[in-house]
């Protein structure tokens, strides 16, 4: 099967209370992962790609590790998908280069600005059957190039703004700002989502598909790690994974993780590194890596119920 675009699954997602799980790829290693827990859990994927990754690995080998995946999981359905372009060159340029869904990110620009940007993005993405996310609200933290702002609780998305929004730039679907943040100091106290931002959007535009950012967890198991074996993160902090349950429920129809990815990446190889201080085979530390990636996107699905879901989404065509 070629590569879908999210419009079906996020139907599916919608309508059976799940969230599709959307993984930042920035090599082999980490799709490898990613791919061998999704076809373990028949659930249907978003593979992301950043700015930052386009720059470290180059579109070229991503693209071409991507079509591997898709070539060796027919079965699966997969979207290719670009993470935060902020700007119609880039966003134009993915849909050029056969991405089936891009994110406008312009939600750093003035109300009206963001909805002609997106609109712009819209019409050209739409002419070649590409979906579209936007952004309103400001996500906290840095990510990539990313940078957000310090007080998430300040810039959430505004449910009237968000309706006004949708119906002017015609996007497909909407990251909000519910309170996440990228990377992996989210919270400096409790760990808070602001549910009623959520409710207050599906309430005023049913049936939309929203998107949760900053969605990584910093699993104790890995954060333990890093920090057993010489890493220095002892304050990182993130969603808890029974909030990302409940917003999967509700009209949270894509959850994005990178951080988490990063995190099991990093503290396999550290701990490799530990116990094994003569290893310098890359096939033994990133083998090990590799597979806390499996384990943990695996985990993931579990807990954003999209544990076999593809047959559904393949039922429902593209
Ligand atoms: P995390 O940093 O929480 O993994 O979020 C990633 C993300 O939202 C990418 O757009």
């Amino acid at each position: 099967m070629a590569l879908v675009t999210t419009k079906k699954m996020f139907e599916m997602a919608y309508k059976n209370g799940y969230a599709v799980g959307a993984f930042n790829v920035n090599n082999m290693e980490i799709t490898q992962g990613i791919i061998a827990a999704i076809a373990e859990e028949k659930a249907p994927l978003i593979l992301q790609i950043s700015r930052g990754a386009r720059k470290y690995a180059s579109m070229s080998y991503l693209r071409a590790i991507i079509d591997v995946a898709v070539t060796e999981n027919p079965d699966i359905p997969i979207v290719m998908h670009l993470d935060h372009g902020d700007t119609f060159e880039i966003c134009k340029q993915c849909v050029d280069d056969g991405f089936t869904s891009v994110m406008v990110d312009a939600s750093k620009h003035p109300f009206k600005e963001n909805i002609e940007i997106t609109k712009k993005v819209v019409e050209y993405a739409h002419g070649h059957n590409v979906a579209v996310e936007a952004e309103l609200g400001q996500l906290g933290g840095i990510e990539d190039d990313v940078v957000g702002v310090d007080d998430v609780t300040k810039y959430l998305t505004d449910p009237d703004e968000a309706v006004e929004f949708v119906r002017a730039s015609g996007c497909d679907s909407l990251a909000v700002a519910c309170g996440t943040s990228h990377g992996a100091y989210k919270f400096k106290t409790e760990p808070k989502l602001a549910f009623d931002v959520i409710q207050g959007i599906s309430e005023k535009l049913p049936g939309f598909p929203l998107v949760m950012h900053g969605s990584s967890s910093v699993l104790a198991e890995f954060k333990d790690l890093i920090n057993k074996y010489g890493g220095a993160m002892p304050d990182a902090m993130g969603v808890p994974e029974q909030a990302i349950c409940q917003a999967a429920k509700m009209a949270i129809c894509k959850v994005n993780i990178d951080t988490d990815l990063r995190m099991a990446l990093t503290a396999k190889i550290r701990q490799v590194f530990a116990e094994k201080p003569g290893e310098f085979d890359p096939r033994k530390y990133l083998g090990p890596a590799r597979t806390a990636i499996k384990d943990m996107v695996a985990h993931k699905i579990k807990v954003l119920g999209c544990v076999d879901k593809v047959g559904e989404v393949l039922a429902a065509g593209d």
